[in-house]
């Protein structure tokens, strides 16, 4: 059996938490895109677990893979393992050998295109953790590997290849000084020794192979994606996107499992209540025309906690956006849906959302192709009854009936639209303050 949980906003849906919740019936949990530039907040009987590259299912005793999908930066994998072992956990972590390797020129290069941009439009907004960059190498055969971290003859042979055009790409296009990101022996002593601890612990898997072999063994896996639909490389609002794919997709690609198998699945979507953004490109339905709307944002914002798990920088607020789902739902194919954050909502004197977008005169349910034409749209609103503040955690004890009308309203309108059904709806940020429906494990 796998599940397949996608973020079919724009990241920060939550999904940390049904990774969680659900991750206890996996025996693996694999990532199979991005980086650190993902943030999951953990909550686990009281303690809260901020991780940006470790999958969140390590939190709970489960295998964490990083499929060879994402990108990996070592310091980080490294400083996010020694923290959760000091808190006492024994995180089991192993890492695709296909997996790219985020380096120390990547980052630098990501910052410095950043700023490049930033006197036009394109500025993306990225988290400045050489996301970008690090794909640009995978796809130009010019990346270093996990795999190559294992050899150090590898390791230098291709530094001395790649690095002289990193510095090059930094001094002659850019007029600035390359650092000690393009020092070839300290990144090949720095690195070496990321690879010496990888192989001691037992870290590195062909991952593929291992997950088939835990497969035939009967076990679960979960794939785990990060970022959200919007933000795919290929199905999000490019260029403001991230350099992966967090879409379903991406599960089968970025793990050697194939097509079939994650489509055998359920894959779950997980939904924001409401919507946020970090970074540049459109929102249709922000919360931005009036003073009014600003102190909503304002409201819900902090209420929701909407600052970035990476960078702290506070999120854009806006409506739910129906067209956004409904590209989402068939992009990944839902099986189901979770939503989640519906308790931020409670107490307001309005709540709306984009039903369909007016372009062109003309209603329309999805979203257009390119991103200067979705800027164009103009939300169609839809309003809910509102709802009150009431004792979430008696809800998540008394279950689904329990919680208030209005607010089952708004849940019914979205699995209607999406035509899928509700699997849970999160209800604070402790996995017990989550109502349950069904596990898409029993399925
Ligand atoms: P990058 O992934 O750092 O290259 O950033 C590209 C875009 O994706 C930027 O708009 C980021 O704000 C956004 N992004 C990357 N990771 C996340 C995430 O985990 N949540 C929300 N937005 C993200």
């Amino acid at each position: 059996m796998t599940v397949t949980i996608v973020g079919s906003q724009l990241g920060d849906e939550g999904k940390g938490a049904l990774v969680d919740l659900w991750g206890g019936d996996a025996d693996i949990v694999v990532r199979y895109q991005g980086g650190d530039n993902a943030g999951h907040t953990v909550v686990e009987d009281g303690e809260e677990y901020k991780l940006s590259l470790v999958p969140s299912g390590a939190v709970r005793d489960k295998v964490g893979v990083l499929g060879n999908g994402c990108v990996i930066n070592p310091r980080t994998l490294f400083s996010e393992l020694d923290d959760l072992r000091e808190r006492g956990l024994e995180p089991d972590v192993r890492l695709a050998k296909r997996a790219h390797v985020i380096m120390p020129y990547h980052r630098r290069l990501d910052n410095i295109e950043e700023e490049a941009k930033a006197d036009s439009d394109l500025t993306v907004g990225t988290t400045g953790r050489g996301i970008g960059p690090t794909y640009e190498d995978k796809a130009g055969r010019r990346g270093i590997r996990v795999g190559d971290l294992l050899d150090p003859e590898v390791l230098r042979q291709r530094l001395e290849y790649v690095v002289p055009q990193k510095r090059a790409v930094i001094e002659d296009v850019y007029g600035l000084e390359a650092g000690e990101e393009c020092d070839i022996e300290a990144l090949v002593e720095e690195f070496t020794e990321f690879g010496r601890r990888l192989s001691e612990e037992d870290m590195v898997v062909n991952c593929g192979d291992f997950l088939a072999e835990r497969r035939d063994a009967g076990e679960n896996v979960m794939f785990e994606g990060a970022q959200g639909t919007l933000i795919d490389i290929d199905h999000g609002s490019y260029p403001y996107v991230t350099s992966s794919n967090p879409t379903a997709g991406g599960a089968s690609t970025g793990t050697g499992l194939g097509p079939t198998v994650v489509g055998q699945g359920e894959v779950v979507g997980i939904v924001k209540a409401y919507l946020s953004r970090v970074g540049e490109g459109p929102m249709p339905t922000e919360l931005k025309d009036d003073d009014r709307d600003e102190e909503l944002a304002d409201y819900i914002r902090e209420k929701g906690g909407e600052f970035g798990t990476v960078t702290g920088r506070p999120r854009r607020i806006g409506w739910l956006d129906l067209p956004m789902l409904r590209h989402a739902a068939r992009v990944s194919g839902f099986t189901g849906i979770a939503v989640n954050h519906l308790d931020v909502l409670a107490g307001l004197d309005e709540v709306k959302v984009g039903h369909a977008y007016e372009l062109d005169g003309e209603e329309r349910l999805t979203m257009p192709a390119t991103t200067e034409r979705w800027a164009e749209c103009e939300p169609v609103l839809k309003e809910f009854e509102t709802w009150p503040e009431v004792d979430w955690t008696e809800v998540a004890e008394e279950g689904y009936e329990a919680l208030p009308d209005a607010a089952q309203d708004y849940l019914e309108y979205i699995s209607d639209e999406l035509d899928v059904p509700v699997y849970a709806v999160g209800i604070g940020p402790d996995r017990e303050q989550t109502v349950h429906l069904e596990n898409p494990f029993d399925k």
